[in-house]
Parts: structure tokens; C-alpha cells; sequence
């Protein structure tokens, strides 16, 4: 059902701050950055191989985001899987009894498709699935 770990989300308080180090420091390149207004987010992509690490700050107080560092700080947020087909995960780990956070896909950065899965049922870990092209 997945094919390979799409990308690993982390939450910062200032991209371009947190872009010295990844971009400057690790070398990685930036791919892509753009501001998803109904998740109340900026996100900037880096390339590391067949992955891809997601920085995301918030761009409103009332964004999940922002209330993840206001909780926690800034830190590791969420593991994104790729799927082919969005919808069919989704039906199966339902019936699997996985709680979703959203029952159907919305879209995410670069035309991508995503949906989240709770975190009460994936041991902690925020999980989103990613079906992109
Ligand atoms: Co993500």
C-alpha cells in the first residue's frame, strides 16, 4: 500500500532561519515552497535522495502547526507515505479501524493529494498519505 516514505515534516518558527542550516548547512536543495492558505501553512520541500523533508511554519496563530509549537517547539511533525491510490488506502485502513483525521483527500503542496491519519492510532506518529502526479 506504500510505496516508499514520501516525505518527513518538521515544524519551525522561521523558515528562512531554519533554511541556514538545511539549505546552507546540509546542502540540500529547495524544490519547492509555497504557502498553503487553508492549512494555515508555508511549506519549503528539499530533495535528500527519493525522499523529501518538509519544513513548514505556521501563517496564522490559529494553524495546527502553531499550536504544535506552541506545545511542543519546534521538532519532528509528521511521516508522509506515498500511495497510488488515495481514496483505496484510506477505505482500507478505515475498515482497518485507523482513525482518520481526514476522510477524504485534500490537496497539499504541488498539486499532491493528502490526507492525515490520527496519531492516537499510528502510536504518536501524525502520519499523512501522499498520492502525487
Ligand atoms: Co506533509
Amino acid at each position: 500500500m506504500f510505496s516508499k516514505i514520501d516525505h518527513l515534516g518538521i515544524a519551525v518558527p522561521d523558515l528562512d532561519a531554519a533554511l541556514v542550516l538545511y539549505e546552507g548547512g546540509f546542502a540540500l536543495r529547495v524544490h519547492h515552497r509555497e504557502i498553503l492558505e487553508d492549512q494555515g501553512v508555508e511549506a519549503v520541500a528539499l530533495e535528500i535522495g527519493e525522499t523529501t523533508i518538509e519544513l513548514l511554519r505556521p501563517i496564522r496563530d490559529d494553524s495546527p502547526i502553531a499550536r504544535f509549537l506552541a506545545d511542543k517547539g519546534a521538532g519532528m511533525h509528521h511521516i508522509a507515505y506515498a500511495v497510488d491510490d488515495i481514496e483505496g488506502a484510506l477505505a482500507r485502513l478505515k475498515a482497518e479501524g485507523v482513525r482518520l483525521v481526514d476522510e477524504t483527500p485534500r490537496i497539499g503542496l504541488a498539486g499532491s493529494r493528502i490526507a492525515f491519519l490520527h496519531p492516537k492510532s499510528t502510536f504518536g506518529v501524525l502520519s499523512e498519505l501522499v498520492q502525487r502526479g
